[in-house]
């Protein structure tokens, strides 16, 4: 009995206090890159991107350290690709993105 009481109170709690970047976030990342750079790019993992030269983001942004992605997604990130839009994150929409990224 004491058992069981204790199992469904740590359940509680986690429901009261999720980790941070939960799933709001990290969908709120996926439709900020969907609404700006998926008419381009796929976005999730094994998909083929609408624009056969754009890489598949969800692999390319994975594969830079946070440094880098921070940096070009706050900048705009730069291509040879004259259509691609110099889009400017600000440092709230960047961390949406990253909790998209981090996902699983
Ligand atoms: C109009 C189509 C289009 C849109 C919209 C677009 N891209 Fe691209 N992007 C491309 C193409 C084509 C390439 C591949 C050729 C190149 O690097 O220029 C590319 C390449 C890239 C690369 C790889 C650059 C490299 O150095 O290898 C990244 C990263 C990238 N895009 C990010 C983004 C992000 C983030 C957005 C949204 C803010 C976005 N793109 C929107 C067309 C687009």
């Amino acid at each position: 009995m004491r058992r069981s009481w204790h199992a469904a109170t740590l359940g509680l709690l986690f429901l009261i206090n999720p980790e941070p970047g939960g799933a709001a976030e990290s969908e709120a990342g996926r439709a900020l890159l969907e609404k700006n750079c998926g008419r381009c790019h796929a976005l999730a993992p094994g998909t083929p991107s609408p624009l056969s030269q754009a890489p598949n983001l969800w692999i390319v942004l994975r594969s830079y350290p946070s440094e880098r992605l921070e940096f070009e997604l706050s900048e705009g990130i730069g291509s040879r690709h004259k259509d691609m839009p110099q889009i400017q994150f600000s440092s709230e929409e960047i961390q949406k993105i990253e909790d998209y990224l981090a996902k699983e």
